[in-house]
């Protein structure tokens, strides 16, 4: 190990939280300026790992890349990594990758950057300001975990992020057995480990605004809702720890009872409704959060508490309707970004984290099952056709994990579609987590009013808009925000898994790439992790119908195309990315609009098919 490091690794040891600090404050300045890591991924690899980050299923290798190439020198210096071998990643590293890793990020620097605060100046100059308090929920994964045991094994991370940091990285590589003891949940009541592991979200704005040094997750957004008179007091981040099932966040944290009391107070004092702002996972835990909150025994908040104290809902990138990468990852432990990255990187998340461990990793993180597609063949597809297919296509996407003929076998596994799929994933994991998953979420259709009244005091049925409906709040309006037109994961290959130290039985084919077949994955569309089903279908058309939206809230639908500039490694101010967008100008612009009161100036703008695939959605409407 050069001295260098091992004196930079030490020092972060000893001091994590304030370098951690140090590195959220310079990347701070200097926001706006991207770290160089999509543009080495994308010159190299293409530009889809970086998805990692996002879901995170499977990222965690390219977290512990991101941090190797960070931009912020003060911690990470190229040069200095270059030295390294013994027990440290860099021996995965080609040289050659390092020089191009020094030459972008000089590029990068070069490269025009979109400013920070232009939209909030903008949106000032136009007359909007801070209106009504904001509260915001992020996505999975981007919610830092912070370490709280003080036993003997936890006390050198003592109140250090095991999750979202440099700390992460360097305890994953150095320690990882200990590591993985603190980032998985008991896998038989779902909550904190036995032996006084306790790891609890980060909270404030620093909780969200960078995942890791200079990855900016809500910073944009925070920036320019400052520009318009946001500040602590009328704006709050409220983060939760994304590894346990919904219910789990009330039981363990009494996430939900702070939540609505945080608004309550929010309202009391400034005599106005909230504005929520979630992103991706964050619409599933609002969704659940009203459910929760109306039912008896439970918030006991009444049918007329949303409507007395909910202005508007942003929705970004939501994934109502979970994603098909969900599958994958709990499944195999895999996702495209392992798949179609290149040898190199395979190699290096199996040299870390084996396929069988991170699918045990994500198991023992329920939360993340809440991501499992929803709505079964109705909405995805059944052997013959998806609503989603294109014309030509040889591989309907209906037929959702396929085994195709090798060597003249499939060793009995059939294709399978959403539907069949779930059984599957549990006849190939454990009791714990069949019992887990089945008692937390629940995957289906509710094709009457009755079924749906039925299911408001369900609390497995609070995660699926198809088995439940709105709060009953007509003046409640709802935005959803979301980009399209960037590939995204629909289907995918798989066979028997042949590798004698796994103990999966089944792994991606990713050997097999053609037509349109890729590394064993079929392309569909959406945001990049999250598909347009997903994102548009419940705002599209589901809550158009009464038995799902029967108070009639307000619905604005606000597609945003995917037109990434290709300088910029986090796609610059057009870009539909599922995380990126977070940094979109139009996004802020609209966010700035709707908190100032002006929102009504907002319409509704279409820009995929995602219409036409609605109607082909196998869901009726009962007042058709
Ligand atoms: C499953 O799909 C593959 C590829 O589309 C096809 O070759 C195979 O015959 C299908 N298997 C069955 C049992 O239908
Ligand atoms: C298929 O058979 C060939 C020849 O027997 C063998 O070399 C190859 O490894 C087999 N492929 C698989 C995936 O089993
Ligand atoms: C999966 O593989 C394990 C061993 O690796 C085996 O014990 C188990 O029976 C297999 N499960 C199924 C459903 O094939
Ligand atoms: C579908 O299969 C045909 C025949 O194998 C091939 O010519 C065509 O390119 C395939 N279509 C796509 C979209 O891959
Ligand atoms: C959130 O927006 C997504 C689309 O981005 C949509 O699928 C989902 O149904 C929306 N949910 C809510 C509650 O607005």
């Amino acid at each position: 190990m050069s001295s260098s490091l091992r004196r930079r690794a030490a020092g972060n040891s000893g001091q994590d939280a304030a370098s951690d600090d140090q590195s959220r404050t310079s990347a701070k300045d200097d926001s706006s300026s991207p770290a160089p890591k999509r543009t080495v991924q994308k010159k190299r690899f293409g530009s889809k790992r970086w998805n990692l980050f996002v879901l995170g299923l499977g990222g965690v290798l390219g977290i512990v890349l991101a941090g190797w190439f960070a931009q912020n020198n003060e911690m990470i210096d190229l040069a200095a990594i270059a030295d390294l071998n013994l027990e440290t990643i860099a021996d995965i590293l080609p040289a050659g990758l390092l020089q191009d890793a020094k030459d972008l990020q000089k590029h990068e620097r070069e490269a025009v950057n979109y400013d920070s605060f232009a939209v909030g100046l903008h949106a000032r100059s136009q007359g909007v300001q801070a209106s009504n308090p904001v509260i915001m929920v992020p996505g999975v994964i981007s919610t830092g975990l912070e370490s709280w045991g003080t036993e003997e094994i936890s006390r050198q991370y003592f109140r250090k992020r095991l999750w979202g940091s440099w700390t992460m990285m360097k305890a994953l590589v150095m320690d990882k057995p200990n590591w993985k003891q603190h980032i998985m949940l008991d896998k038989n009541t779902g909550l904190d480990p036995p032996g006084g592991i306790k790891l609890r979200a980060a909270q404030g704005f620093d909780a969200t605004d960078f995942f890791i040094t200079g990855y900016w997750i809500w910073n944009k957004i925070l920036e320019n809702l400052a520009t318009i008179g946001y500040d602590p007091t009328n704006a709050f981040t409220a983060a939760y720890d994304w590894r346990l099932s919904y219910m789990n966040y009330e039981k363990r944290d009494q996430y939900f009872t702070r939540l609505k009391s945080h608004i309550e107070l929010a309202v009391k004092v400034s005599d106005k409704k909230v504005v929520l702002l979630s992103h991706s996972m964050g619409s599933q835990v609002l969704y659940y959060f009203f459910h929760w909150v109306e039912a008896k025994g439970y918030g006991d908040g009444g049918p007329n508490w949303v409507e007395e104290h909910v202005d508007s809902w942003i929705n970004i990138s939501g994934c109502m309707l979970g994603t098909p990468k969900g599958m994958p990852a709990v499944l195999s432990g895999e996702m495209k970004d392992t798949a179609q990255l290149n040898a190199f990187a395979v190699y290096g998340a199996e040299k870390f984290l084996s396929r069988s461990e991170r699918a045990e990793i994500f198991r023992a993180m329920p939360g993340i099952s809440s991501m499992l597609p929803m709505g079964g063949e109705a909405v995805w597809g059944n052997h013959e056709s998806a609503p989603d297919d294109a014309p030509g296509q040889n591989n309907s996407f209906g037929s959702f994990i396929r085994f195709r003929e090798i060597n003249g076998t499939t060793h009995g596994y059939n294709n399978m579609t959403v539907t069949e799929a779930l059984p599957f994933l549990f006849k190939h994991s454990e009791e714990w987590y069949k019992d887990m998953i089945t008692s937390s979420y629940s995957h289906g259709v509710a094709h009457t009013k009755e079924e749906i009244d039925r299911n408001q005091d369900i609390p497995s049925k609070w995660v699926n808009p198809l088995e439940t409906r709105l709060p009953l709040a007509p003046s409640l309006k709802i935005y959803c925000f979301y980009g399209v037109g960037k590939p995204t994961e629909r289907a995918y290959f798989y066979r028997k898994d042949h590798d004698l130290l796994s103990s999966l039985n089944v792994t991606m084919d990713t050997g097999y790439t053609s037509g349109e077949v890729d590394h064993g994955i079929l392309m569909g569309e959406g945001d990049g992790t999250v598909n347009l089903l997903s994102t548009g279908y419940m705002c599209a058309k589901g809550w158009k119908m009464k038995r799902y939206n029967p108070a009639g809230a307000q619905i604005k639908t606000y597609e945003m195309p995917h037109e990434p500039d290709r300088f910029s490694p986090r796609g610059g101010p057009n870009t539909g990315d599922h995380v990126d967008i977070l940094g979109r100008s139009s996004l802020n612009d609209m966010i700035l609009k709707v908190a100032g009161g002006k929102g009504h100036t907002i319409d509704s703008h279409i820009v995929s098919n995602i219409l036409e695939y609605a109607d082909k959605v196998a869901i009726r409407d009962d007042d058709e």
